[in-house]
């Protein structure tokens, strides 16, 4: 069966004209995804739901200014919405973001150049506490990050985690009135939100993609309120994964969960006359506006800059960005880099580490305890280890804006993404994505959902300080030839599938499934 993708690849239409056109190699572009939506979308509306919201508006001392979120879902949805226009629904949580909408609690985005609106849920204190740093983040997410952090299970977070759930329901249903619409729904915070949607237009089109990883039954069936939240999940005409390994877990779950039938060949759910679909997509970045950024004269300024104020001249550079979250396995890399100059002491002063950490639900102790353990590390790399032309740990803790951490990709001579457990990762993606001269290396978990597309980086494991060790060595001291093939393969597999690619493909088999009635089936009869 030929996809719309396929004949986008087959017609080679734009291999050409993109910005970052590499010879013989077809990119999929934000056109590619506007002209799909206009033939198969038609006349309805897309609506996005999300807890975080792609922009904030913080009040700094008198002034309002927008900030651009960091997290791998707002960044990737950011470029799809940007296409395509319509509504996406998330928590206004900036301490502006109430003076900068409209009655409804609208606001165009991008602020710079609109091109969708954004209408903001309120979440009161408690509503924050309970929901989002109590079952969302206490129970679920270390509860599907296999990290040995022990969830959190309470009665009144699960109670409020519903009815917020239900709120955000309330929202998309008063943004689409009675039009027809696609309503694509982000993530953990929000896995009930189908079923009143369902209830009240049981026409819209539903799908949950679930960003993070979903555990074997063994370990999800601690969930006291595991078979309501499955059930509520089933709401969805699709759920969707990045990886196959996590949609087949979800699958198990229900079956061991649910008087449900589960279709492993289709990879389906049916359940009291409706159906299920169970898919992964594996997520892109935007490529497109990623080379180009890097390739700018004011990346390489920038570069410049950062070199000189953090005193780097003369040294290769390694690089780490995230949230601080337990599940990046930053003291990990951190003490893998301690052993790393106690083994090969021949890179003390001439091999330094950045690590750009966001910080992140701070509420959370566990939270806490990772940015002390962080930062106490830091220190002790830089007091046993001393360089003259300044500290050889640099922990930098800061949200930066995209078009500067684009300067920090290009620099890095090796990039360390070394999550304990990630549903993809996008920071390795853009990393290669931002090396178009080819001169750099990525160090990657094998515990990423990226690690199974992105095979030829140097994958290490978190829990194997030695091994970790090594590889920054073997990475470093790869022969030119060599380490620029490597990089060419994998930037190659990044560029070939980006966030435009992943777009139409989970929308269009949305359409494709959503369309199939029971009795004619044509999809059925070609294997699906
Ligand atoms: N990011 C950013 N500014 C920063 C650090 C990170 O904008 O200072 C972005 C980064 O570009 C990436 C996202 O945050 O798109 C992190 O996504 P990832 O999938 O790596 O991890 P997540 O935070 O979603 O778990
Ligand atoms: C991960 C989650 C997202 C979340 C992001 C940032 O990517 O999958 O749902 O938005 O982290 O976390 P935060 O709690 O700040 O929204």
């Amino acid at each position: 069966m030929t996809t719309p993708l396929d004949q986008l690849r087959r017609a080679g239409e734009h291999a050409e004209d993109s910005p970052t056109a590499e010879r013989g190699l077809h990119r999929t572009t934000r056109e590619d995804l506007v002209r799909w939506a206009r033939a198969h979308m038609r006349d309805r509306k897309l609506v996005v739901v999300s807890n975080r919201e792609p922009y904030t508006h913080v009040r700094e001392g008198g002034e309002i200014r927008v900030v651009r979120n960091a997290g791998g879902l707002t960044v990737a949805l950011d470029s799809v919405s940007q296409a395509l226009g319509g509504v996406w629904v998330a928590h206004g949580n900036g301490n502006a973001d109430r003076a900068t909408v409209d009655r409804h609690g609208r606001i165009a985005c991008p602020p710079e150049a609109p091109a969708y609106t954004l209408r903001r849920v309120w979440l009161s204190r408690e509503d924050h506490a309970r929901y989002y740093s109590g079952f969302s983040n206490g129970a679920l997410w270390p509860l599907c990050h296999i990290v040995y952090v022990r969830p959190r299970f309470r009665l009144e977070e699960w109670q409020r985690y519903r009815e917020i759930n239900q709120r955000f329901a309330e929202a998309v249903l008063a943004e689409v009135a009675d039009q027809p619409a696609f309503v694509f729904i982000q993530d953990y915070h929000l896995a009930l939100a189908a079923r009143t949607l369902k209830e009240r237009r049981p026409d819209l089109e539903v799908a949950l993609f679930w960003h993070i990883p979903w555990p074997n039954p063994e370990v999800f069936r601690i969930l006291p309120w595991r078979d309501e939240l499955l059930e509520g999940m089933l709401a969805n005409d699709m759920i969707a994964f990045h990886i196959r390994a996590h949609a087949l877990n979800f699958l198990d779950n229900v079956a061991a969960a649910l008087e449900a039938r589960v279709d492993h060949e289709q990879l389906a759910v049916h359940r009291g006359g409706s159906r299920t679909w169970v898919r992964h997509f594996p997520i892109g970045v935007n490529t497109d506006e990623i080379a180009p950024m890097a390739e700018s004269e004011e990346a390489r300024v920038a570069e410049r800059a950062i070199r000189s104020h953090l005193g780097l001249e003369g040294c290769r550079v390694g690089l780490g960005v995230d949230r601080l979250d337990y599940t990046k396995g930053i003291p990990e890399r951190l003490e893998a880099l301690e052993r790393f100059f106690e083994k090969y002491p021949e890179w003390i002063g001439r091999f330094c580490f950045i690590q750009i950490g966001v910080p992140s639900r701070i509420e959370l102790k566990e939270y806490r305890d990772v940015l002390l353990r962080t930062r106490a590390l830091a220190q002790r790399i830089n007091q046993r280890f001393p360089r003259p032309g300044g500290p050889t740990v640099h922990l930098l803790e800061t949200n930066l804006d995209f078009r500067d951490l684009v300067a920090y990709y290009r620099m890095a001579d090796l990039c360390a993404v070394t999550s304990l457990h990630d549903g993809m990762n996008l920071v390795a993606k853009e990393y290669l994505a931002a090396t178009p001269d080819l001169d750099g290396a990525l160090v990657l978990s094998p515990f990423t959902g990226a690690a199974r597309e992105l095979e030829r980086a140097w994958i290490a494991s978190p829990y194997d300080r030695e091994g970790m060790a090594d590889v920054y060595h073997g990475a470093l001291t790869e022969p030119e030839g060599s380490r620029r093939e490597r990089m060419a393969a994998l930037r190659e597999t990044v560029l070939r599938h980006n966030i435009f690619d992943w777009a139409i493909e989970v929308f269009d088999t949305v359409q494709r499934l959503t369309l199939r009635t029971p009795g004619i089936d044509p999809l059925e009869a070609h294997g699906g």
